[in-house]
């Protein structure tokens, strides 16, 4: 197991389209532990491969209070979906930044699992945001491109800064 590093906005890297995983192997599988080891450490809930510089359709989760309830999907997928719910989301890869935003209230996501088998998944609430989030990052999208260009502009600056000031 190893810690992963992070990449923060605005770097390029983020916007990267993940390729979906052909073959479930043990280096996704280490992959996966990886990024959930990562993920806790941060401390997060969810963790996208781009976000540690892999440009692959890998995603892990755990909403839970104690670290219970690990989740990882290969190539996720959303299906179906159901209503809409606002949540103050955060990224790690965007620190200390923390704004509203809508997604999905219910959705249904398929995806493989560690051993390449295919499953599906209905989730709400925090969970269905989570992955939703997670799945973006898939795609290059990050939770900021929802705000307002002013406000984006405003967090760039702040975490620039922040950047600056670290030695
Ligand atoms: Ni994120």
């Amino acid at each position: 197991m190893a810690l992963l590093k992070i990449l923060h906005y605005p770097d390029e890297r983020l916007r990267v389209r993940a390729r979906p995983v052909e073959r479930v192997d043990d280096e996704i599988r280490v992959l996966a532990e990886d990024m959930l080891e990562t993920m806790y450490a941060a401390p997060g809930i969810g963790l996208a491969a781009p976000q540690v510089d892999v440009a692959k359709r890998v995603i892990v989760v755990d909403v839970s209070e104690d670290k219970s309830d690990p989740r990882v999907f290969v190539n996720p997928e959303i299906l179906a979906h159901e209503g809409q719910i606002k949540t103050e989301e955060g990224c790690l890869s965007v620190p200390a930044i923390y704004e509203k935003v809508t997604r999905y209230e219910r959705i249904r996501v398929r995806a493989l699992d560690l051993r390449g088998e295919p499953f599906e998944l209905e989730a709400e609430d925090l969970l269905a945001v989570c992955i939703q989030h997670e799945i973006d990052h898939l795609d290059g999208k990050l939770f900021v491109d929802y705000l307002s260009e002013l406000k984006r502009k405003r967090i760039r600056k702040k975490l620039e800064k922040t950047r600056r000031h670290t030695l």
